[in-house]
């Protein structure tokens, strides 16, 4: 896998980025030990710009959330808490000994909130990029993806290790848990569209239900996971291939799955049944589901129809991503 790095740190102020993320195939099931299938969304990003403060006057500027957290506070609410713990990480993979510096982060994202979209991965992400570049240090995406790993935690309590790691190396990744992730083959672009329900997804609550089901009967789940999980194998061919109809055909199959699972819901149904009548080939929730987003992988001819049939449908925001090409090496 290669380096993401575009931190540049060649004056006082640094600044760094890092992509949102989307889960194209095997949500849920991945936690279950299948693997899935993520893509990076590159043109959806959040920004840092970290400069010098004053001795003791460290703060985080967060802009979407209108709020400034100062170094040292004792109350903070949770996006305080994330974002210290973001740079609380990359702080100490840079000075174990300290004495740490006092910095000043301002914080700004495209990427929406609660949305299955990795704004959280993406914002820790970018945090420790640009921390960690101001500091004059590199960072490889595998520690990379175990700083945004354990701020994640404090999100979702177990995540599946997905998020962060699509983020970290911004490529289309094979992961599983346990064996790690693996740059996957891409014989063609796809463009995917992103309709956002405007419903905060709540990935705990969705993982949390899953969970709880699972406990109580596990092997009618199993056997769900088990179906996510040869959905997921042949749509990695389907993509090694560039065969897109196969590929679409497969996002269908999971988001019946996922419904089967019970974390879809009307607003999603609603949105995955309108970009399929528009024309696109497949179409399914994307990340924790109950709310978040959906995506439609689209052929590049019908892209404005199916955007239109989205915003008619109820989506409060569409993003269209287009995913490069790649090569497994
Ligand atoms: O963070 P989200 O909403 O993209 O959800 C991640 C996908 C899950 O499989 C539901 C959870 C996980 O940790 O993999």
């Amino acid at each position: 896998m290669t380096r993401h790095n575009d931190a540049d740190a060649s004056t006082a102020i640094t600044r760094a980025s890092a992509c949102a993320k989307a889960i194209l195939l095997g949500e849920h099931a991945v936690v279950y030990g299948r693997p899935a299938i993520a893509v990076p969304i590159p043109a959806c990003r959040a920004w840092v710009t970290v400069r010098d403060a004053p001795a003791g006057g460290g703060s985080i500027i967060a802009h979407d959330v209108g709020a400034r957290y100062l170094a040292g506070s004792f109350c903070v609410d949770e996006h305080g808490e994330f974002l210290w713990a973001a740079v609380e990480g990359a702080l100490r993979a840079c000075c174990a000994s300290g004495p740490w510096p006092s910095l000043e982060i301002e914080v700004h994202s495209e990427i929406p909130i609660a949305r299955g979209m990795g704004s959280g991965a993406a914002v820790s992400a970018a945090m420790a990029r640009g921390i960690v570049a101001h500091l004059g240090l590199a960072l490889a995406p595998e520690r990379l993806s175990e700083l945004v790993y354990d701020t994640e935690r404090l999100l979702h309590g177990t995540p599946s290790g997905i998020d962060n790691t699509v983020v970290a190396y911004e490529q289309a990744i094979w992961y599983r848990q346990g064996e790690g992730a693996e740059p996957i083959d891409l014989a063609i672009p796809l463009t995917l569209l992103i309709g956002d329900t405007g419903i905060p997804s709540r990935t705990r609550a969705s993982v949390a239900l899953v969970r709880r089901c699972w406990e109580a009967e596990p092997a009618p789940l199993e056997a769900l996971f088990d179906a996510i999980a040869e959905v997921v194998q042949r749509g990695r061919s389907a993509m090694g291939r560039g065969d897109l109809v196969e590929l679409g055909r497969q996002m269908d199959r999971n988001q019946a799955l996922l419904a089967e699972l019970g974390v879809s819901d009307p607003a999603l149904e609603r949105l995955v049944a309108a970009a399929r009548q528009a024309g696109a080939l497949g179409a399914k929730l994307s990340g924790g589901g109950m709310g978040g987003c959906m995506i439609a992988l689209v052929p590049e001819d019908a892209t404005e129809a199916v955007e239109a049939a989205l915003r008619a449908a109820g989506a409060t925001g569409v993003v269209v991503a287009r995913i490069e090409r790649q090569r497994a090496t």
